[in-house]
């Protein structure tokens, strides 16, 4: 991909940008894709078939499918710590590669070890699990326990630990009985100080680790915290945190779900596996998504976009993939370390609707920035409330309609511009399997991206700065005599020093 292609796709940008989003009902078609319990409809994109073809040309001459296959053959696409990222065997065997098969082999006697320690614990007296854990260790477990809530088999109760605020342990353990209660350290370095520190009040509290679990691949490390060897379920340098709910980081949702359940979650996400692999882009759901993001950052230079799940099950989804999306894509630099051609990640955030829509809609509808946004909606409720459902599914349609097509009026206060694009994503149902494959959808869109853009979506440098000087400003919290931060800083520690 070289310069000639954003030239042309802001070209074609410049065309569209002031005409109306366009509307009728041989779009509704055209711009829609199914896959599985997935559907998704570019209608409401400020996008014609012109525009799209020119995304097309680029996705040909960044050569996907090869980009694809590479990623399921576990080629090194994490150039910068020379590693794959085979979370696609975590769930199907379609890497042809003799490292995929391995890893496939890996994955499998990990989920039989996993079986092995939930059938130990289903036997035993616990009724509540503690899973401490941050980033993405924390929040693929954390939404999918959350999101199916429906399906939950009943035997545990699953909390989530993960903020070093010492608040966060002390309401969660305060409801907990220390002797029924197992907890599982998640971390993949087994080095997270936030992870270190919360599962060391957890031991504690506990009295010991004898119902301590740890998900890692660092052995050692949770060997020397207490944890034996036959409770550690592995982690691999071949998975990436943001891409393990999958692996062992997810035993806390096949804990509250049950085995069969879990197994239907990694098919739904090797439905959208096979899917993204074989078919052709024109048809290729993931392409097509991460190909209109493409379009709205790099076409049209939106700078920010809204995930808005109508379904109050997926309110964390945001939350997931802020990390997903924005720890994978947030990289200025190439492959090989020269600046990006193109601007790279929007600023992604959003909410729950309706909620949402008392809240910061607002500004979608009548801001100065436009914010492409992502809907999604469930078809088929898991609860008896019809209308409440119709209501729901009522006011998700009408404000993707709203956004796009606006509404005149001659009081400057009361018009709407519209034009404001969106992408509608629904599921048939939110189930273990649609939800599975929901993220794969995702994880597959971000990757194409960073192929597009040229980036490592599987490396996160610019977190460890933060944790660095962290580090080095911890001992001056309380000491005064301690060296620590710039001029500013010292003045902040000096004055919360003052007031403790
Ligand atoms: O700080 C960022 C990060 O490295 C994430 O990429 C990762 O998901 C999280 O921290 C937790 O890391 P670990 O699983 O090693 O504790």
């Amino acid at each position: 991909m070289d310069q000639s292609h954003w030239q042309a796709l802001r070209a074609q940008a410049e065309r569209l940008a002031r005409a109306p989003l366009p509307v009728d009902a041989a779009r509704a078609s055209e711009f829609a894709l199914r896959v599985g319990p997935l559907y998704a409809s570019f209608a409401r994109q400020r996008l014609d078939a012109e525009a799209r073809d020119t995304l097309f040309a680029m996705a040909r001459a960044a050569d996907l499918p090869t980009a694809l296959r590479a990623l399921f053959d576990g080629e090194m696409v994490n150039t910068s710590e020379r590693r794959a990222a085979l979370h696609t065997a975590l769930r199907g065997g379609l890497g042809q590669s003799a490292a995929a098969r391995e890893a496939r082999a890996l994955a499998l006697a990990a989920q039989a070890r996993m079986d092995a320690l939930h059938a130990m614990l289903e036997a035993s007296d616990v009724t509540d699990i503690v899973s401490v854990g941050i980033g993405g260790s924390d929040l693929g477990p954390r939404l999918a326990v959350d999101a199916l809530r429906d399906f939950h088999a009943g035997r545990f109760r699953v909390h989530f630990l993960t903020n070093v605020d010492g608040s966060d342990a002390q309401h969660l353990l305060r409801g907990l009985d220390p002797a029924r209660t197992a907890g599982i350290l998640v971390s993949k370095s087994f080095g997270t100080q936030e992870t270190l520190l919360n599962g060391t009040l957890l031991r504690d509290w506990m009295g010991g680790a004898e119902r301590l679990f740890a998900v890692s691949a660092n052995i050692e490390c949770a060997e020397a915290f207490g944890i034996p060897a036959a409770r550690v379920l592995p982690m691999w340098d071949w998975v990436g945190g943001r891409y393990s709910l999958w692996s062992a980081v997810g035993f806390s949702v096949q804990l509250a779900i049950g085995r069969e359940r879990f197994a239907q979650l990694l098919a739904g996400a090797a439905l959208v596996d096979e899917h993204v692999l074989t078919a052709p882009t024109e048809r290729n759901l993931a392409a097509w998504h991460a190909l209109v993001g493409i379009w709205n950052r790099n076409g049209l230079g939106l700078a920010s976009a809204a995930v808005l799940p109508y379904d109050q099950r997926l309110a964390l989804l945001p939350a997931f993939l802020q990390q997903l999306v924005m720890e994978s894509l947030g990289k200025s630099v190439r492959h090989d370390g020269s600046p990006v051609l193109a601007d790279t990640v929007p600023v992604l955030w959003g909410g729950a609707g309706t909620n949402a829509q008392h809240s910061f809609f607002q500004a979608l509808h009548q801001g100065t920035e436009t914010v492409p946004a992502d809907f999604l909606g469930v078809v088929r409720p898991a609860h008896a409330h019809g209308h409440h459902h119709d209501v729901l599914l009522a006011n998700l349609l009408a404000q993707a309609e709203a956004l796009g097509n606006g509404w005149p009026s001659d009081d400057a206060h009361k018009g709407y511009p519209g034009g404001r694009p969106s992408t509608l994503l629904l599921l048939d149902e939110l189930n273990p399997h649609s939800l599975g494959a929901l993220l794969a959808l995702y994880e597959h869109s971000v990757y194409v991206q960073s192929v597009l853009w040229g980036i490592n979506a599987f490396d996160q440098w610019g977190v460890e700065l933060g944790k660095r000087i962290a580090g080095e400003l911890l001992p001056a919290l309380s000491d005064a005599t301690m060296p620590a931060g710039d001029p500013v800083t010292r003045a902040l520690l000096a004055e919360i020093r003052a007031r403790r």
